[in-house]
């Protein structure tokens, strides 16, 4: 009986030596291979028995050719999104691509011409900007306001400012990765009510939703004018730890702009996807609930953990705790160093691999990003060696 199973993230799992590239890309990505790895966003705990039996169960066929999309994967992924989520979507409103990224970098070749703008709102994930200026369209960065609790809001004075009549598109990323921020109804509404003044398209990245610790509310989902607005992206890869499938989907009510979009998508060739990608998609939504809520449990406690082990500890390192997510974003403004020696200082002293704050954006100076979803002793590991230097 699936209600009857525990998840056991207090496992210890190997993951050297096994083509991740968490661990195995430390030499490659910082150039040190001994550390201690809490970068990229996937989790150091084994995806949930559910995926793998049906991923074994396909492979008992002996055969990986090319894969279809059917009824029950999009039955499952509606189910998910009205059951966790509250909202109703059909399976004409959904494409599916092989991921969330290839999908951004789609629509922004889809919703804008080569020259015009795309708003994105940092710190924020590298590719939500990088996919703007390879796709030679122009980055106009609208910064995200912190206040003295590390606290993260939208600035949308600001952000209607600077729209011209070249602005064609906002990045928007709901729940938001590095700050953790689970958007409120009315931040939402008040977002939307600007794109919708001014025509801009919103590409709402919610990758990140199912790990919300509040309520999270899908933009689209608020009302009919905010979903003609809006193109969401989404995939079951980060709750689940199947982000290596490389399967995740678009969703818009509005016929259009979903059309704009497949066209590209076709042009881009994404939208054909891994054998196990449809698999493990339609398992993890038709199996997920219970495992989403403990997950997310330990999740909190591995936070919370880390959070009073600072305050123990005196430390100058400060970080809210975020809303969604298990990236912690760290504040090392307090001490009297440089980001590059930090930087060094993590790599050299620590012995640890965490993301470059620098490379969310220049406001991202003198922040590190902290993965905290291993299990509880690793964790306690990880910051002892923080410590050594960041007391
Ligand atoms: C906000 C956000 N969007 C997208 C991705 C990656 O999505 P995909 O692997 O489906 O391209 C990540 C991964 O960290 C992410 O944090």
């Amino acid at each position: 009986m699936l209600n009857d199973i525990k998840y056991n993230f207090d496992e210890e799992i190997n993951r050297k030596n096994t083509n991740c590239a968490k661990w195995d890309g430390l030499e490659k990505y910082f150039g040190y291979s001994d550390l201690n790895p809490l970068w990229v966003a996937d989790m150091d705990f084994k995806t949930p028995v559910f995926i793998n039996d049906a991923i074994i169960e396909s492979a008992k066929n002996s055969v990986y050719g090319y894969s279809i999309d059917t009824p029950k994967l999009y039955n499952s992924i509606i189910n998910w999104q009205k059951n966790e989520h509250n909202w109703e979507i059909k399976q004409k409103n959904i494409f599916m691509i092989n991921g969330v990224v290839p999908a951004y970098s789609a629509c922004i070749e889809a919703f804008s011409e080569i020259g015009d703008e795309v708003i994105v709102q940092t710190p924020i994930y590298p590719p939500l900007f990088k996919c703007v200026n390879a796709n030679n369209r122009k980055v106009v960065v609208n910064e995200l306001i912190k206040d003295e609790n590390g606290y993260y809001t939208m600035d949308l004075e600001d952000l209607e400012n600077k729209i011209t009549t070249k602005t064609k598109i906002l990045a928007f990323c709901s729940p938001h990765n590095p700050v953790g921020r689970v958007w409120s109804k009315d931040e939402l509404e008040k977002l939307a009510d600007i794109c919708i003044k001014h025509n801009i398209i919103i590409v709402s990245d919610e990758i990140h939703s199912d790990l919300s610790f509040k309520k999270f509310t899908p933009l689209a989902s608020i009302n009919e004018r905010i979903a003609m607005q809006t193109i969401t992206l989404n995939s079951a890869g980060k709750t689940f730890n199947i982000a290596g499938l490389n399967c995740a989907y678009a969703i818009s009510k509005n016929e259009e702009l979903l059309n704009k979009f497949k066209k590209i998508a076709f042009k881009r060739e994404i939208q054909s996807i891994n054998f196990f990608g449809y698999i493990s998609t339609q398992a993890a939504y038709e199996n997920g609930s219970l495992y989403v809520k403990e997950l997310k449990k330990y999740i909190m406690e591995n936070i919370l953990f880390t959070k009073s082990y600072f305050e123990e500890n005196n430390t100058k390192i400060k970080f809210h705790i975020p809303e969604a997510t298990y990236l912690l974003w760290l504040d090392f403004s307090g001490y009297n160093l440089s980001h590059n020696e930090i930087k060094e200082k993590l790599l050299q002293n620590c012995k640890l691999a965490l993301n470059d704050g620098v490379s969310f954006g220049s406001n991202g100076n003198k922040f590190f990003r902290l993965n905290c979803a291993l299990n509880k002793n690793a964790l306690k590991v990880a910051l002892e060696q923080l410590f050594r230097e960041f007391k």
